[in-house]
């Protein structure tokens, strides 16, 4: 456990008696505010404009005593919505897999409110190690943060010259240089096309490949945007021509789909009946993965015509698609471009088991 960060309380032990899972909660995190006195940890600063702030939160439709998830807390835009809507009793748990995401969350001193450092995929386990099997709502907003893409040290951008890391977890994983050193040319290319949509995948990769082993290993993003910028011979207007390498690895290698293809079965799970999913992606392969997800939960009768069985036995959605898919106004995108590919998707648990 990380000295001053929240692991999973287990509420059996400290509810032995028949409490509910909230006053179990509201224990838990009296004790928890008490280890999170950490002298030697000061206050991590980074703005983070919460993209689709208002929309999201409503799209949760909070009840007041309610149990929430936000699984991407970032800087706690989202969060500190949820809590503002939430009566004494509702309880928010948050998770993040950034060590400076949960820094800043201590900065909520909310005794409703838990702050988990894990992946969201993790979230079924360590909700089950805190006694919580149904939740009301579940926020995901997907990506990385402006903080994290705005810190040179972490390596997500090719606007600063800084070591190849990439990692959103710090304390684990191989860093984006790591992944670039042991790779191969066909491994890399098809990281680079499937997850960058990079029409030059195979000629970046080649060129990579021929630095690394011309005894330059690609350390820094400098190097790496240098290279990429060699082997792309054209690209959109006022775009970097790494723009998409970068993507491709950051989503490599934090392995961003396969958390999400993990986390969605867990949502379904976790979802009392008319409990909310709310997903807010940025760009189109987590869209479209968020998209056939709650399409195949909402059309579970998709059988061929004439298909011998009866309507009873038919099987019933375990999810009501709300709404159509939201995107940020011109007006927010003008405030904040980044929020510009963003894309809400809204599903509601229905009672089907
Ligand atoms: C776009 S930001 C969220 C911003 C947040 N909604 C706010 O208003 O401040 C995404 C955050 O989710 C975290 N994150 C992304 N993928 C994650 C995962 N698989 N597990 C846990 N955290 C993740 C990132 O570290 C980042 O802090």
């Amino acid at each position: 456990m990380i000295k001053g960060v929240r692991s999973t309380p287990n509420l059996a032990s400290l509810s032995p008696n028949k409490a509910s899972a909230n006053d179990a909660l509201l224990l838990v995190n009296q004790a928890l505010a008490a280890m999170d006195e950490n002298p030697n940890t000061s206050p991590v600063s980074g703005a983070h404009v919460t993209v689709l702030l208002d929309q999201a939160v409503q799209a949760l439709a909070v009840k007041a005593d309610g149990v929430y998830v936000d699984g991407t807390f970032g800087r706690g835009g989202h969060s500190r919505k949820i809590l503002e809507k939430l009566g004494e009793r509702g309880r928010l748990i948050a998770f993040d897999k950034d060590l400076q995401a949960i820094e800043s969350s201590k900065a909520i001193k909310d005794t409703r409110f838990f702050m988990v450092h894990s992946h969201f995929a993790g979230m079924q386990v360590r909700l089950a190690e805190m006694g919580i099997h149904k939740v009301d709502g579940i926020l995901l907003d997907l990506g990385i943060s402006s903080p994290q893409i705005d810190e040179p040290a972490r390596g997500f951008s090719f606007r600063f010259d800084a070591p190849l890391d990439m990692r959103m977890d710090q304390t684990r994983g191989q860093t984006a240089a790591e992944f670039i050193a042991g790779t191969t040319e066909q491994q890399l290319a098809e990281v680079i096309k499937n997850y960058g949509e990079e029409r030059f995948a195979k000629q970046i990769a080649r060129a990579i490949i021929a630095e690394r082993n011309d005894g330059r290993p690609i350390t820094t993003t400098g190097q790496l945007t240098k290279v990429v910028a060699s082997a792309v011979t054209r690209f959109e207007p006022g775009q970097n021509p790494a723009t998409r390498t970068f993507q491709a690895l950051r989503i490599h290698v934090n392995q961003e789909l396969e958390e999400l293809s993990l986390t969605m079965p867990q949502c379904l799970a976790l979802l009392s009946p008319q409990g909310r999913l709310a997903v807010i992606s940025f760009h189109s392969l987590e869209d479209r993965m968020v998209k056939q997800f709650i399409r195949a939960q909402v059309n579970r009768d998709d059988l061929p015509a004439n298909f011998p069985v009866r309507a009873a036995d038919l099987p019933q959605p375990k999810l009501r698609a709300v709404g159509k898919s939201i995107k940020p106004s011109p007006q927010e995108i003008k405030a904040n471009p980044r929020s510009r590919s963003a894309v809400m998707r809204v599903a509601e648990r229905t009672a089907t088991a």
